[in-house]
């Protein structure tokens, strides 16, 4: 399986196996980051995103089919994420994936991003349905019940800012670089968590959803106060901010796996996805309340948690051998909720 990745800021290819045992096998796996180019501006600038995209993705594809030694006849399927994302990349992935299905007559999958982040989990561990997702990246802050390929159950999301959204709002109002996350991570180290009393915002409710801007514009608030900041005010302020999060995921993922068990039973991991999944205070704290559960945990390595190709192609295979495959009309789209996946693979 082709997959390809366009819906962001990272344009990937990637080809893996999936053998008749289910386990995957990644053949090859290229990702160029488009972070220089966005840099400047403090976030992703959509048109150049696109743009981009369009002019390194056959490349990509080249490299990826080169080292995994593969021919574009001995594939079994073509997949692109179709949505949700930015509609101006989506369009250039899921174009090229129509582009090679057709002239190869090669079965095309549109793959949810989504459904990649949340299936990344059955590539890298064996991990039976049903499992517990967390999906903590810049754009999805998410808590989903995995029941099978194409059964998803929302249970939980951001009312507002994403918490990869956070970190870098946090980021550029200090005048860190982008992306904010790593940058709030490696100043955290050096600061003193408690200096700051920010809110921990949804503590304790029952419905396991996020609320993050509110701790944003608290943050912003103590920086004002005590302007213009020395690099220990910084560092403090980023490590204050960064322990707020750690907890708020603490309580509202307990929360999530309460209403999951409710649901659903016991699930068979806790599976974390999205970029902010590399954060080494959040992955504590994971860890912390799975052992406290019972409950096995399963992060994937940081190049798969993060936006990639092989998560594409395995969505891609996993559908594929569920006989769900996808016409040449299908449409890009920028929205896309992963429980209109559900319907859509209930019917097909
Ligand atoms: O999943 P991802 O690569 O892209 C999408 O948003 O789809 O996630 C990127 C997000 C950014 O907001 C970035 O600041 C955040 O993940 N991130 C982190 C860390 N590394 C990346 N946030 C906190 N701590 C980190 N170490
Ligand atoms: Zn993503």
């Amino acid at each position: 399986m082709l997959g390809i990745e366009t819906t962001c800021d990272e344009t990937a290819a990637a080809i893996v196996e999936r053998d008749p045992g289910g386990r995957g096998h990644i053949l090859s796996n290229v990702v160029l980051s488009q972070t220089d180019e966005h840099a400047a501006f403090g976030g992703v600038v959509p048109e150049i995103a696109a743009r981009a995209h369009v002019e390194v993705l056959d490349l990509l594809i080249a490299q990826a089919m080169a080292e995994a030694q593969c021919a574009f006849s001995s594939l079994d399927g073509i997949a692109a994420a179709a949505g949700p994302g930015l509609i101006g990349g989506v369009i250039v992935g899921l174009t090229t994936a129509k582009a090679i299905s057709l002239v190869h007559r090669t079965p095309l999958i549109a793959v949810n991003h989504l459904e990649a982040h949340a299936l990344t989990a059955r590539l890298t561990d064996e991990v039976d349905f049903p499992y517990c997702l967390f999906l903590a990246s810049g754009g999805h802050t998410q808590i989903v019940a995995v029941r099978g390929v194409g059964d998803y159950v929302l249970l939980g999301n951001t009312m507002d800012d994403a918490i990869g959204e956070a970190f870098d709002k946090t980021a550029k109002l200090l005048g860190l670089g982008y992306p904010g996350g790593p940058q709030v991570e490696r100043l955290a180290r050096h600061g003193d968590p408690n200096r700051f009393a920010l809110p921990r915002p949804m503590q304790h409710r029952r419905e396991p959803d996020f609320s993050l801007s509110g701790l944003k514009t608290a943050l912003r608030l103590e920086a004002e106060r005590i302007a213009p900041l020395s690099d220990r005010d910084v560092a403090d302020l980023c490590a204050s901010f960064q322990q707020a999060i750690v907890d708020t995921v603490h309580d509202r993922l307990r929360a999530g796996l309460r209403v999951f068990t409710d649901r659903f039973g016991q699930p068979n991991a806790l599976v974390a996805a999205g970029g902010v999944a590399a954060n080494q205070g959040l992955r504590r704290v994971l860890r912390t309340l799975t052992d406290k559960a019972g409950i096995r945990l399963i992060v994937p390595p940081p190049e798969l948690c993060t936006d990639n190709g092989a998560m594409i192609a395995w969505a891609g295979a996993e559908r594929l051998a569920a006989g769900l495959t996808d016409a040449l009309d299908t449409a890009p789209r920028a929205r896309w909720p992963l429980a209109t996946v559900t319907h859509a693979a209930a019917r097909g």
